[in-house]
């Protein structure tokens, strides 16, 4: 099929300009129309990154017949909410992450997408990122033996008195988990899976979202130490150490990046030459799905994506945060 999706993006605020950016990197994509609570600002963004239509309204994107795809870039607490408006449009639907606030939201939403026969996929780009894709094939090839530790932390400090911000406010689901200790989790879920036991503890600002995790995952055969953290700059790596080798995803490891591989006589870095953002791969896989007709990514699964959303509820459980 040579059609172009029509792209609609719903919210504009930061990620949705990187993410516009490298959609307009994609052969198959169409820059189409973009939404947002304010008409000027929807303006001037469909101005800067060459969007044809500019709403006042989310639902005004929901409804517009030509849109095919529809990106939810709003802050996680009203994920739920705004794709489920898209969906009950017959809109396909790409979510940031993380996909919602708790299992019960990410569970309707996917009841939704199944209700209406629409495509649905978390927005979780890392998995897409060539990179990611060799740390995985790596992994499931058993090259350098059994996976026996991970070590991954994410690190930055917001700029202070920014307490509007979303990531300091309850309100709009704040706290370095849910924003960026994601991002080790995933790398955990992607590779050795569930665990059967997690230890975690955290600690909080003065506006009650964590302000940093350190989390213990417990597997039969491995272990894996993670950490999300908006108090310090860390390396924001995530180190694999198999049997025969260490990969090390350098700095920062959900974003492109190079990966080192020290065996006992070798130490390689490999360069993956990335020329954009990194949000064109999974643009171009749910584009794929989309124009295959698909309702469900074979990669980004539904199942992951409650796996992923059941190890942040039991975090959160066990450091008192409960959304
Ligand atoms: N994949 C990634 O690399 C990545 C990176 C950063 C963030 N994210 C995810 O993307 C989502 C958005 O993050 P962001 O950093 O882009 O946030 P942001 O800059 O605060 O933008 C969020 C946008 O959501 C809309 N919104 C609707 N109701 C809102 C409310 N009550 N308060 C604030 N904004 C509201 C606003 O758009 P309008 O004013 O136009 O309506 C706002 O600009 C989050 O879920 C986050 O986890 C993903």
């Amino acid at each position: 099929m040579n059609k172009k999706v029509k792209w609609g993006i719903l919210g504009c605020g930061k990620i949705a300009q990187k993410f516009a950016l490298d959609l307009a990197k994609v052969e198959n994509a169409e820059l189409y129309a973009v939404a947002s609570r304010e008409q000027q600002k929807a303006n001037d963004f469909a101005n800067r990154y060459n969007f044809k239509f500019a709403y006042n309204a989310y639902n005004l994107l929901a409804k517009d017949k030509l849109v095919d795809a529809i990106y939810i870039a709003t802050p996680h607490v009203f994920h739920k909410e705004n794709t489920i408006l898209c969906l009950k449009h017959k809109k396909a639907v790409l979510c940031e992450k993380p996909f919602a606030i708790n299992l019960g939201e990410v569970t309707e939403m996917i009841t939704v997408a199944k209700e209406n026969n629409v495509l649905l996929m978390e927005a979780l780009w890392t998995y897409f990122l060539p990179h990611y894709q060799f740390l995985l094939e790596v992994f499931q090839s058993k090259k350098y033996g059994e996976l026996l530790e991970l070590k991954a932390d994410f690190g930055f400090k917001p700029v202070k008195n920014q307490l509007n911000d979303r990531l300091f406010k309850k309100s709009l689901g704040g706290g370095s988990l849910l924003d960026i200790g994601i991002y080790p989790i995933f790398a955990a879920l992607s590779t050795l899976g569930v665990p059967q036991k997690i230890e975690a503890k955290a600690s909080f600002f003065d506006t009650e979202v964590d302000s940093e995790c350190q989390m213990l995952f417990y597997y039969k055969k491995a272990k894996a130490k993670l950490k999300s953290t908006f108090l310090e700059e860390t390396p924001t790596e995530a180190i694999f150490k198999f049997e025969k080798a260490t990969l090390i995803l350098n700095s920062r490891f959900h974003q492109p990046t190079t990966i080192t591989i020290k065996t006992p006589n070798k130490r390689e870095l490999l360069d993956f030459k990335y020329s954009t953002i990194g949000y064109n791969f999974e643009i171009e896989h749910f584009n794929n799905l989309l124009l295959e007709n698909k309702k469900e990514s074979d990669l980004m699964s539904y199942e992951f994506s409650k796996n992923l959303i059941i190890l942040l509820d039991k975090v959160r459980e066990l450091i008192n945060q409960n959304c």
